[in-house]
């Protein structure tokens, strides 16, 4: 732990001292449990292991220039876990439950919340599974929540640099009335061997086109897409993308700054008119896009010329992040703060 260089901090994976969980048996919820042990014990027939019974979530801490430790957004991530579990039909977390665990695993590792110096922050990490046996597929009876918690910096290399993303058309992420638009581990299971191709020719992620047409604009990997262009925000509309909440917060911080908001469908060629585009997410925050590489086609997309953000890519990042680090009053409710 002393050890620990916040800000030289990547994605990774860093024990903390403690994890939190809930058991749901015989139809209703148990108590919040504390452990300090990283390991569970699971039926092998538990259908998380068998057909897919599983879904996360992804949300941070931040600790703030005050001092004071601000989780954003966390009622948006209870409900999109809601959202999940009904998709797969697992027991659903009420959302105060949600909101407790993830309070308690933020106090309990206070002392893995990176300075705000670093820029890095507390990645914090639910997660659902189905956990009674099943062999034929049927949903389980039985469901364990667990909330833990690990410091991170940026998920892509370059951080807040403009970085490469690839179109490659022969693979999907989701169907068009699939499981795109829950957070379950099969979709990102389904996006490994794309996403190592990606990465193999030095792309930071596959931009997914929709699987049915690939005409139009899906998502970034593990994040949405924006562009920007004639004063005006634009991202994708589909029914196979996770709804991202910090997509969600920039369309708000955009039209706030007086900028045009659209959410509609994004046909690969308009790709050719945007200014500036964008990678947006939890893990991601903003990722500038240097370059998409359209693999199939021979075609590049360039966007930022000089290997730097572009101004409003700068402008909703500065905001975004101000709002998360206490540096700027939060005039929309999102954070909770812990004093
Ligand atoms: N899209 C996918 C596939 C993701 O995994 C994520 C990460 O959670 C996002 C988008 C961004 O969503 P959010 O901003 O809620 O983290
Ligand atoms: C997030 O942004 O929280 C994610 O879940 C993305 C990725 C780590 C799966």
């Amino acid at each position: 732990m002393e050890n620990i260089n916040w800000s030289k901090l990547t994605f990774g994976y860093i024990k903390t001292d403690y994890n939190v969980r809930m058991y749901y048996r015989e139809g209703k919820w148990g108590d919040l449990e504390v452990s300090d042990s990283e390991q569970i014990s699971l039926h092998i027939a538990a259908t998380c292991l068998h057909y897919g019974q599983e879904a996360f979530e992804g949300l941070k801490a931040f600790r703030g220039k005050d001092g004071k430790i601000r989780i954003f957004r966390m009622r948006e991530n209870a409900l999109r876990m809601q959202s999940s579990s009904r998709g797969i039909l697992m027991a659903e977390l009420p959302i105060e439950l949600f909101e407790k665990a993830v309070v308690e695993v933020v106090e309990r590792n206070k002392r893995f919340i990176p300075p705000y110096e670093s820029g890095a922050s507390l990645y914090i990490r639910p997660l659902l599974i189905g956990t009674s046996a099943q062999v034929g597929v049927n949903p389980a009876s039985e469901y364990l929540f667990i909330v833990f918690a690990t410091p991170v910096g940026p998920y892509f290399k370059l951080g807040f640099r403009p970085t490469p993303y690839a179109i490659l058309r022969g693979y999907d992420r989701a169907a068009p009335h699939g499981t795109g638009t829950i957070k379950v581990g099969g979709n990102y299971a389904a996006s490994l061997v794309a996403g190592e191709i990606a990465h193999e020719k030095g792309y930071s992620a596959v931009l997914y086109l929709d699987s049915k047409e690939k005409k139009y604009i899906d998502e970034c990997g593990p994040a949405n897409f924006f562009g920007i262009k004639n004063n005006t925000y634009l991202t994708p509309q589909s029914s196979s993308i996770l709804p991202s909440i910090t997509n969600k917060s920039l369309m708000v911080l955009a039209e706030d700054m007086g900028m045009k908001v659209e959410c509609r469908p994004i046909a690969v060629e308009e790709l050719e008119t945007l200014e500036e585009a964008g990678a947006c997410g939890t893990a991601a925050v903003i990722s500038p896009i240097l370059r998409i590489d359209d693999l199939d086609e021979n075609k590049s997309y360039i966007f930022s010329h000089d290997g730097k953000p572009g101004p409003i890519c700068v402008k909703l990042y500065n905001k975004l992040r101000a709002i998360q680090y206490g540096e700027e009053e939060d005039p929309y409710g999102w954070t909770t703060i812990l004093e």
